[in-house]
């Protein structure tokens, strides 16, 4: 028998090690995994996606005057680049070349021009595909077999970020299809962006940083709180309400990091199916997460109040952390939470999140975000946009039903 079974602390001393040698493992492969290491998504892509608001009734005004939208009403100096043209766009038919077609009702200038006029705005293009025969709902083709015509396409046309959805796919293995596509964006040498659409079905979070820059963890999104309960077990894309979203992602914050990101799905901010304070809790959350930030509200009509949520620069911030760590829950007490990220420079974003009917204070201890009882920590808010002082030991505050506070904390100052 090893020495190390005899003695308690070699015991220790060897388990460490053992520890410490998966670590360097899962990390050589994370960093030499083949990734899709275009440069691009070094932070979580920021944008809006046209399908929750508007699903396959788009057309190119739509897109146009939402470019002109983001352009001029804080959105694009937030940080929202990219315009996502979701499913609805293509003809039901290729080319005689194999080509895919924008849908000459809906598009009739076709997608390069909307991608040039989308670049005019200083902004970036997104599309949709599917890796399956045909697209989810519009009986549209999807790229399977068609990978290098299509990105040469996408190319062409200027597109920026290539959304790649799940449907139709029977037989298909996830990751070869997805890498299909991802070596075709590669070869085009035009860099764009690539998000892969597979619901989690397949767990994407293990393979899909050698793939794509980001992946999607669960099924669909849906402007509720947390419906759709019954059908959340089961594979697709099922919508469901944001929170039991939200619930999935604890286990995979490791493997998310820059270049390579966890999915939760499009914010569902300024939906009529959400509160203002639901509105809030889920960018606060969402940029805990390290999240891509796509909106998908009609940002033609939005209310101030809407805009002024989306635009938050001192939460935007957190999401766009170059640190890249995904956060997490660190402690649930009932229906009262704490989320929170380790940023770059060392400080701390925390949500204090109440998920009761009713206001609740919350509190934060610092034990629970890798500091000392003893320590004292400066504090921001970042909704408010004021400095709370300094404090020790941890920070209590009322939080509205189904919202969040959020803070930074400071290094400790004593
Ligand atoms: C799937 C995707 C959605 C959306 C629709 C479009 O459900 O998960 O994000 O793209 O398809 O049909």
């Amino acid at each position: 028998m090893c020495l190390c079974m005899r003695n308690p602390r070699n015991m220790t001393v060897a388990v460490i090690k053992i520890l410490a040698l998966i670590c360097v493992v899962i990390l050589h492969f994370r960093g030499n995994a083949p990734a899709l290491d275009n440069g691009l998504a070094r932070t979580p892509p920021m944008g809006w996606n046209s399908w929750n608001a508007f699903e396959l009734k788009i057309d190119e005004a739509l897109i146009r005057s939402t470019a002109d939208a983001i352009a001029s009403n804080g959105m694009k100096s937030a940080g929202y680049e990219y315009v996502i043209v979701d499913a609805g766009w293509k003809a039901n038919r290729r080319d005689a070349d194999g080509r895919l077609v924008a849908d000459p009702q809906k598009f009739p200038s076709g997608m390069k021009a909307l991608a040039d006029y989308v670049h005019s705005k200083g902004l970036k293009f997104g599309i949709y595909t599917d890796a399956g025969s045909e697209d989810c709902v519009s009986n549209a083709p999807g790229s399977k077999d068609f990978e290098d015509k299509d990105a040469n396409s996408f190319a062409e046309w200027g597109v920026d970020y290539v959304k790649e959805d799940w449907c139709n796919t029977n037989g298909q293995d996830a990751k070869e299809a997805y890498r299909k596509m991802s070596l075709a964006i590669l070869a085009t040498g035009r860099p764009m962006v690539f998000s892969m659409c597979e619901w989690g079905d397949n767990k994407p979070w293990i393979w899909g940083a050698s793939v794509a820059h980001l992946w999607r963890s669960t099924g669909d999104s849906k402007d509720c709180w947390d419906c759709g309960r019954s059908t959340m077990n089961k594979p697709g894309g099922y919508p469901r309400g944001w929170v039991l979203i939200l619930d999935a992602q604890p286990p995979l914050a490791a493997y998310a990091g820059p270049g390579h990101w966890n999915d939760p799905d499009l914010l569902q901010v300024g939906h009529p199916g959400l509160t203002v304070e639901e509105s809030r809790a889920q960018l606060s959350l969402w940029t805990i997460l390290a999240a891509p930030l796509i909106s998908t509200n009609d940002l033609r009509s939005m209310s101030p109040e809407i805009r002024e949520i989306l635009t938050n620069p001192e939460v935007i911030a957190v999401d766009q952390d170059s640190g890249g760590t995904e956060g997490t829950r660190v402690r649930v007490t009932g229906k009262r939470e704490v989320w929170m990220r380790p940023l770059a420079d060392g400080n701390r974003a925390v949500v204090l999140f109440n998920r009761s009917k009713s206001t609740r204070t919350v509190r934060v201890r610092w034990t629970d975000i890798g500091r000392k009882q003893t320590d004292e920590l400066p504090l921001r808010d970042l909704w408010k946009h004021q400095n709370l002082g300094v404090l020790k030991g941890g920070y209590s505050v009322l939080v509205p039903a189904h919202g969040a506070v959020m803070i930074k904390t400071g290094l400790p100052a004593n």
